[in-house]
């Protein structure tokens, strides 16, 4: 079917009046707060280790499976989120996790012992996983889909800004306590409060998620038509035949197989190939390795012979490179579609992975290359960033939210989301030994799998531009 075969008849893809265009942009941001959260949640740990480790008098293996377990409570955070978005809807899981976001961070900052911290840190990646799941399926759901690219990108957009003003708290409350890790303000020490500021982000989510409306497509799938109808007036505007639209949601959910938790947990639902495209999708954006890029910053600045004391600044620049590439995907995703910047993504991450690879291939002498390679290695890491976030950044979070049909949406999203946690751990906790062994031959690894990406984008995913979701499946 092409895109405007239906136009006249649902109005879907017809020009969007400015107001409802206004008022849908305001929905899908409201929403994408969640992304903040998980970008946030997930990076402010990063200012805050040094302290703990400080704190508790623990050695690198303890504290690494304090941060790692929060990955746990992400991927069942995911796993769950779905069955919870299809059984109470899609706002009521986006209170629960606003009110574990708020819990998680008043009890990482007032821990009584190093399990308490870490139990509080479970529950805030449970929170993030909810939010990673919540936030694109709900996005899509709502967004016309002219520019359901654009409004699914607020998720990634969201997600960045959060890991940069992490960055930028973290900087500005270490400074504060006079840049001592364990400097102290308003009675707490530096980490705590570090933790504790997401409290604030966290009941603005809650408050945001009183004022938009629930998902239509939720909505049709129990039965409450009218309630449906409503909303889709207030999101696609007065102009489109509702009825019809109803309808054809309506008809498309009869169409497609109900899929249970059971199936999920006894497996038929994972002989749907879509979901194991989803899971492809995640685990690619993951073994590229881009969360070694942020999580393992020093040791590529101090290749370069960067003092580890100023590596705020490099990381924060290593942000705005990922707002930059965000928002270059935002202006193309809905224009020249999600495959195509996908493949050029793939094509320029390798590269940049490549050139990687090479650099660090010599010799460091006192943990430093040699001059030229340290800023090939340099320049190469954040071409990596950038092609990352113009590509698989985005693309995977608004496609991860709209290819799956209806009825299997919100469960087949959080198996993928889940599947990328743990690919995200994978990677994260496998690094250090990794790059004792051959920092050179690591990135040959992610190089592969961004190559890899390119075939598995041209045989598996289909384009989903400019498609209404019950077009999809
Ligand atoms: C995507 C990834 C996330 C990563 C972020 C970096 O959202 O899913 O793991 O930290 O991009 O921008």
């Amino acid at each position: 079917m092409t895109s405007t075969a239906q136009a006249p008849q649902t109005g879907a893809r017809t020009t969007h009046p400015e107001h409802h265009l206004g008022h849908v942009i305001f929905i899908a941001a409201a929403a994408a707060m969640g992304g903040f959260l998980f970008g946030y949640d997930s990076s402010v740990i990063n200012g805050a280790v040094e302290a703990i480790r400080d704190r508790y008098d623990i050695g690198s293996a303890a504290l690494a499976q304090v941060i790692a377990i929060a990955l746990v409570g992400c991927a069942v955070g995911a796993a769950t989120a779905g069955r919870i978005a299809d059984r109470i809807g899609r706002i009521r899981c986006m209170q629960i996790a606003a009110v574990l976001f708020t819990i998680s961070a008043i009890g990482s900052a007032l821990p009584f012992a190093l399990w308490d911290l870490a139990l509080w840190r479970v529950v805030g990646g449970f929170a993030i996983g909810m939010a990673s799941v919540i936030g694109p399926a709900y996005i899509a759901e709502v967004a016309p889909p002219a520019y359901r690219g654009r409004l699914g990108s607020f998720q990634q957009a969201a997600i960045v800004v959060g890991i940069a003003i992490s960055q930028l708290v973290n900087w500005g409350l270490l400074n504060a306590a006079g840049g001592k890790q364990r400097g102290t303000l308003m009675g707490l020490e530096v980490w705590q409060v570090m933790l504790g500021v997401m409290v604030i982000p966290a009941l603005l989510y809650g408050l945001l998620s009183f004022v938009i409306p629930e998902s239509p497509r939720f909505l049709i799938s129990v039965g409450k038509r009218d309630r449906a109808r409503r909303i889709l007036a207030e999101v696609e505007g007065e102009q489109v035949d509702l009825d019809a639209r109803v309808q054809e949601i309506e008809s498309a959910m009869n169409r497609e197989e109900r899929s249970s938790f059971r199936d999920l947990l006894g497996g038929s639902f994972f002989f749907k190939p879509i979901v194991w495209v989803g899971i492809g999708l995640s685990v690619f954006q993951q073994f590229v390795g881009i969360n070694v890029a942020f999580y393992y910053s020093s040791t590529l600045w101090q290749s370069v012979g960067v003092d580890p004391a100023d590596s705020f600044f490099y990381s924060f620049t290593t942000s705005i490179i990922n707002i930059v590439g965000t928002v270059i995907a935002m202006i193309f995703v809905d224009r020249i579609g999600r495959r195509p910047l996908a493949i050029i993504g793939s094509v320029g991450m390798a590269v940049g992975l490549a050139l990687e690879a090479w650099a660090f291939s010599y010799h460091l002498v006192d943990g430093k290359l040699p001059a030229a390679q340290g800023w090939i290695a340099l320049v190469a890491a954040h071409l990596f960033v950038l092609f990352f976030a113009l590509s698989w950044g985005v693309v995977v979070w608004v496609m991860l939210g709209e290819m799956f049909p209806n009825r299997i949406r919100a469960a087949a999203l959080g198996v993928a989301a889940s599947a990328q946690w743990i690919a995200n751990w994978a990677i994260t906790a496998s690094f250090p030994s990794l790059s004792d062994w051959n920092l050179s031959a690591t990135y040959v690894i992610y190089t592969v799998f961004a190559a890899l990406s390119v075939p598995f984008v041209l045989k598996f995913v289909k384009e989903t531009k400019g498609k209404t979701l019950e077009e999809m499946g």
